[in-house]
């Protein structure tokens, strides 16, 4: 059979969609693994810490009880009572389990659902950025059209809130905001996130707030969630996960919470799509809110000292300026001082240095200039790769 010329009939919108430079980098990386080098994968973004024991433990016993079968689309009541709980525990969100509480396969399934519940074909989206890519092609996959909100380098990577206004059209219908955010690792301020709800309230805007890395915060920061924020409650879905809090990436189980009628058509799409996120998974994450949370504590720990290692490590690089993340686990310096584009230096590190980072251009144009290096990494591993790159700039760039 022919391959990739075969069908006539592939979709504008499926054809509008690029590949990640992520998956790009990930099949190299792999592929250099595979023929014997020791590839130090800093583009990952997950936690390379185990899944707790107690958590794997309540997975064992699900399938050991035969809990393997459907569960009801949105997730099962138990977990949903237990992600009220942590709601209102973690962040003063009131969100009864009942109706306004949605479990879904991952933050990412979260997002895609949220946007096929909220954008019509022409909708506009204010997203900050650079961002995940992956906004982009929820957007697009539902017909609408993001629109970009600068992150500015010199400000922390804030975002430029008198531009705010300008970005605004009879279209606009959603707001994204992420923090801490990726891949920037910087975070709103309460005085930013009382910006944004007075924008939001006059210009009649819903709000998506990505918060899938509120525990990832270093120093003396406190996440404040958007839905907390006086009356955003009404105006706001809220996006978590699991993924990276409890290192459980690849068990696939998120959520959303907000307005009950928003959460019934986020549901309704879910029922259309996935019915419903694991079992085994659903019964995996009542046991993480549940449980002892010690182990958080302990990773977040362990991320900050990588996270000061692998900062001051790349400012000692020529041509690297990399200012101090507050909060997720991404390093993104500034490489405009070496005369190469994000996409040619991230190559040169990959084939020479054997180090694996994500050019900033991955996460849009305004990401161009910059790369990303997670610190979800060994310090030994971190520490070999700086050593390799600052080998590779000297050796290749004659450490400009
Ligand atoms: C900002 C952000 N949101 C959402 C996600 C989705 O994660 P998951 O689908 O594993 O919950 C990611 C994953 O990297 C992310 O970086």
């Amino acid at each position: 059979m022919e391959k990739g010329g075969g069908v006539k009939s592939l979709s504008k919108r499926s054809q509008e969609l690029k590949p990640t430079a992520f998956a790009e980098f990930f099949a190299e990386a792999v592929e250099l693994q595979r023929s014997g080098e020791d590839v130090m994968h800093l583009h990952v973004g997950e936690p390379d810490f185990r899944t707790p024991k107690h958590i794997v433990e309540a997975a064992q016993e699900a399938i050991e009880e035969g809990f393997t079968h459907y569960t009801p689309p949105g997730g099962f009541f138990e977990l949903r009572e237990a992600i009220s709980e942590k709601l209102k525990r973690d962040n003063n969100i009131d969100a009864d389990p009942e109706d306004e509480v949605c479990v879904l396969s991952g933050g990412y399934n979260a997002l895609y659902c949220a946007f096929q519940a909220l954008i019509d074909p022409g909708d506009e989206v204010i997203v900050p950025e650079p961002c995940l890519p992956q906004y982009w092609g929820d957007i697009i996959l539902a017909g609408g059209r993001a629109v970009a909100l600068e992150l500015m380098e010199e400000e922390d990577f804030k975002p430029d809130l008198d531009k705010l206004q300008m970005k605004v059209s009879d279209r606009t219908k959603v707001l994204l905001i992420n923090t801490p955010q990726n891949p920037t690792g910087s975070i709103l301020t309460m005085e930013d996130l009382e910006e944004f709800a007075a924008f939001a309230e006059n210009n009649d805007l819903t709000v998506i707030s990505d918060e899938v890395y509120e525990k990832f915060l270093y120093g003396n920061y406190h996440h404040v969630s958007f839905a907390s924020l006086s009356g955003m409650a009404e105006r706001t879905l809220t996006i978590n996960s699991f993924s990276k809090t409890y290192a459980m990436t690849g068990w696939r189980v998120g959520y959303a919470a907000g307005e009950s009628g928003l959460i019934a058509k986020i549901r309704g799409v879910s029922e259309h799509t996935i019915w419903c996120p694991s079992s085994i998974a659903q019964k995996a994450a009542i046991a993480a809110l549940r449980g002892p949370q010690g182990c958080v504590r302990e990773m977040v720990e362990e991320f900050r000292q990588r996270r000061d290692l692998i900062t001051a490590g790349l400012n000692e690089i020529k041509g690297f300026s990399c200012r101090t993340p507050k909060g997720a686990f991404y390093a993104f310096p500034s490489i405009e001082k070496l005369g190469l584009s994000s996409m040619e230096l991230a190559q040169l590190l990959l084939r020479k240095a054997m180090v694996a980072t994500v050019p900033g251009v991955a996460f849009g144009q305004l990401g161009e200039g910059n790369i990303r290096l997670s610190f979800a990494n060994s310090k030994e591993n971190i520490s070999k790769a700086l050593e390799r790159i600052g080998r590779v700039v000297e050796e290749c760039l004659g450490g400009h």
